[in-house]
């Protein structure tokens, strides 16, 4: 298969990137357009585009020179808390761009694709574990934008044939032997823990009054490469139908869990300050991902807290 990968450069999508390379996907194509990817995160059997995604006619140009058959569309802007405070920047990144890419790709001939989608499109859920058939009422615009998109996709299918699945990520960890995590600035908890554990800074827990046994929220933690595999199942089983897949581990951890278990595979302290509710936070969120195990044949390989919190050590610390 010849796959152009959105957002390639950035943390998930440089690792979806190498299991496609490992796979054996006969060419991958990058379309980032760097304002938060690392052109270094690509591997070299890729070739990197550097360009905007939702320049339909630039989409249709490479779609057509490199022959693609099918897309992975990650690039996107992703911070909950910042998509509360600019929710115009949410829609044009995640909306609007997104349909210029879609009406680039369809000029190509482009009818199949995998949209890197979000656990924020639920809201506060009624129940855990949340399935794909609980209601969708986000939250948050970051969620909301995702959710848009999603349904958009549905009228395109009607249209235009356009084969898709939405993976919606729970909480992506972890590193391979050559990509973690480097946004600048870090939200994510687990990255800030350990630069805790390598004292650049301290950590703060925002929030010790969720309902909750420790009072801090609870998230379901997924190893980046389990993430990524199950992007290749996804594209490998887009000729069943299209469908929407929850992907997480199932368990979850709460924040000071985490903090325990970074100290426990780090050998180090790790200092925390007790700070106010974040914005827009569900008290849990934890995934069934039943259906992507039947449908799409995928399992975790990396469930364990400890592996997805060592591997993103060990990559920090070969780092420097
Ligand atoms: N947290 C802290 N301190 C920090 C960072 C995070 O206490 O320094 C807490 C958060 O409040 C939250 C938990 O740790 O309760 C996890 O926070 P992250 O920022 O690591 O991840 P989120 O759950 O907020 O977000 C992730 C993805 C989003 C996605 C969301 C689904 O990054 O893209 O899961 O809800 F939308």
């Amino acid at each position: 298969m010849r796959v152009l990968v959105t957002g390639g450069a950035g943390y998930i999508g440089s690792v979806v990137v190498e299991e496609l390379v490992a796979a054996g996907a006969e060419r991958v194509v990058v379309l980032d357009d760097l304002s938060k990817g690392h052109a270094d995160a690509v591997v070299p059997e890729a070739r990197l585009v550097v360009g905007d995604v939702g320049d339909s006619e630039a989409v249709a140009a490479l779609g057509r020179e490199e022959r693609l058959d099918a897309c992975i569309h990650m690039a996107a802007a992703s911070l909950v808390g910042e998509s509360v405070q600019k929710p115009g920047r949410y829609y044009r990144e995640n909306v609007v761009k997104g349909l210029g890419l879609l009406d680039g790709l369809l000029e190509a001939g482009i009818r199949r694709f995998v949209l890197s989608s979000t656990a924020a499109v639920y809201g506060e859920p009624a129940a855990t574990p949340i399935t794909e058939e609980f209601a969708t009422r986000p939250t948050n615009t970051y969620g909301e934008t995702k959710l848009a998109f999603e349904r958009a996709l549905r009228w395109f299918e009607g249209a235009h044939e356009l084969r898709h699945a939405c993976l919606r990520y729970f909480n992506a960890a972890g590193a391979s032997q050559r990509n973690g995590e480097r946004h600048d600035p870090e939200t994510h908890l687990i990255p800030n823990v350990l630069a805790a554990a390598r004292g650049e800074r301290e950590v703060t827990v925002f929030g010790e009054d969720y309902p909750t046994p420790d009072g801090t929220c609870i998230r379901d933690y997924i190893h980046v490469e389990d993430l990524a595999r199950a992007h290749v199942q996804a594209l490998q089983s887009l000729e069943r139908g299209s469908g929407a897949y929850n992907l997480g581990c199932g368990g979850g951890f709460s924040v000071r869990q985490v903090i325990e278990v970074a100290r426990e595979v780090t050998g180090r302290p790790i200092p925390f300050q007790r700070g106010p509710r974040r914005g827009g936070d569900p008290a849990v969120l934890v995934a069934s991902s039943e259906k992507a195990r039947r449908e799409l044949g995928w399992t975790p390989r990396k469930q364990d807290l400890r592996t997805i919190v060592a591997d993103a050590w060990a990559w920090l610390q070969r780092r420097g």
